[in-house]
């Protein structure tokens, strides 16, 4: 079987459905179910015995020892993190909580269960880490894009415990000889997306008749992967990725935000038209977010030339299918709407039209 930390969050619960679904190979959900974790993600699988959830914190060495013991786990696939950028700036303590000291923790839980293993059960072990490319910085207009050998220039709390992260992970590799696989990825699209990043929050705003807040012009580029891709990719570098080895996972579809929001006010006007007007009409410039990145871009060949991985989505392919899974998954919105969610709209939106900011 398989351990996974995180599996209750956006693009954990997109990759266990998916490899249930592919897969024979029971599963181990690990995840603290923060804010960010839900269940619901999941229920298609709540009756299914190849998964098996335990709400638990990668701080939590000792339960995660005696679960690697309980399991025996083949590999360690390690979503779990503060995801937010937004949410760093804020809080930046808990970043370095759950990315920097709880992944410290869960390697040293998985080095001392690889310890145990002899023979072919310790050759073949992998841990995968899933990570960003915000780790590599940010990208001039007319720079390459992030190659595995960029250098790291973290610039937010996220990113630099993200950073961090990765380096624990790489010096277990070189100090250990501990069986590490790393993924740096550009940012994911797709169902199941919590609605304080960018397209799921527009798309609820929109349908809300809310405004829909462009950081700064609206001109920083991100790189669009849809989530499925980057599921296939995380499977195909655990089976067949070199050990001790970073790959770069990207789209190939860099997009301004200020595009990607118009082509999702199109979609909508499209699919669920106003009475008058359209969606963009809700657009409305907002305070940027303090030390924005401005271009993020993947050269994604790597994983290409060695595992012979490549996106099956293009960007309108990918959007429309999410469009669609919003209008389609409204219920699931409602639910992860409530609560705290609303706290946090106050929080980052509600001084970004004052001279302050956040
Ligand atoms: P998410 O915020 O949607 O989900 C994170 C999950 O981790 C949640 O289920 C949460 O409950 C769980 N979690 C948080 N703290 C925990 C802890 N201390 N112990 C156990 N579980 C905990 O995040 P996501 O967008 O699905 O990202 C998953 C991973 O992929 C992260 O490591 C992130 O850095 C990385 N990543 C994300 C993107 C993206 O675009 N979203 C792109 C590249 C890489
Ligand atoms: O690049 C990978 C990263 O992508 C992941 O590591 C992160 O976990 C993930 O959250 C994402 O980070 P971003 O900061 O790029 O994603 P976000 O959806 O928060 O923002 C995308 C862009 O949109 C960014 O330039 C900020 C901008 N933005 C965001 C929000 C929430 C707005 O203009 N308005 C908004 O309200």
């Amino acid at each position: 079987m398989i351990f996974v930390t995180g599996g209750a969050g956006f693009i954990g619960s997109n990759f266990v459905l998916d490899w249930l679904a592919q897969s024979i190979e029971t599963v181990v959900n690990f995840d603290k179910l923060t804010y960010a974790g839900n269940l619901n993600n999941l229920a298609s699988i709540s009756d299914d015995p190849r998964h098996i959830f335990v709400q638990g914190d990668i701080n939590d060495t000792a339960l995660l020892s005696q679960l690697f013991e309980q399991y025996k786990p083949r590999a360690v696939v390690h979503f779990a993190a503060e995801s937010h950028v937004d949410r760093s700036i804020h809080n930046p303590g808990a970043f370095v909580t759950t990315n920097v000291n709880g992944t410290f923790s869960l390697l040293e839980a998985a080095r001392a269960y690889w310890n145990t293993l002899s023979g072919a059960e310790r050759e073949s072990f992998r841990f995968l880490h899933v990570s960003t490319d915000e780790v590599y910085g940010s990208l001039g207009a007319d720079d390459a894009p992030f190659s595995e050998t960029t250098p790291y220039a973290p610039n937010s709390p996220y990113s630099a415990s993200k950073a961090a992260s990765d380096h624990l992970v790489r010096s277990y590799h070189h100090t250990y000889g501990f069986p590490t696989l790393t993924t740096n990825c550009s940012n994911n699209y797709g169902g199941f997306h919590f609605p304080e990043k960018l397209i799921p929050l527009i798309i609820s705003n929109a349908r809300d008749g809310k405004a829909l807040p462009i950081y700064g012009d609206g001109q920083q580029i991100r790189d669009w992967l849809y989530v499925g891709d980057h599921c296939t990719a995380i499977r195909r570098v655990l089976e067949a990725g070199r050990v001790g080895e970073v790959y770069n996972v990207g789209g190939w579809n860099e997009k301004a935000n200020l595009e990607v929001v118009h082509t999702l006010c199109d979609i909508l006007d499209k699919l669920t038209p106003k009475a008058a007007g359209s969606y963009r009409d809700q657009i409305t410039y907002v305070q940027d977010r303090p030390g924005h990145d401005r271009r993020y871009a993947i050269d994604a060949r790597k994983i290409e030339r060695e595992l012979g991985w490549k996106p099956a989505e293009t960007f309108e392919s990918g959007i429309a299918k999410t469009v669609q899974w919003y209008l389609d998954n409204q219920e699931w919105v409602r639910n992860v709407q409530s609560g705290d969610y609303q706290n946090w709209l106050e929080k980052n939106y509600a001084s970004r039209d004052s001279k302050e900011g956040v």
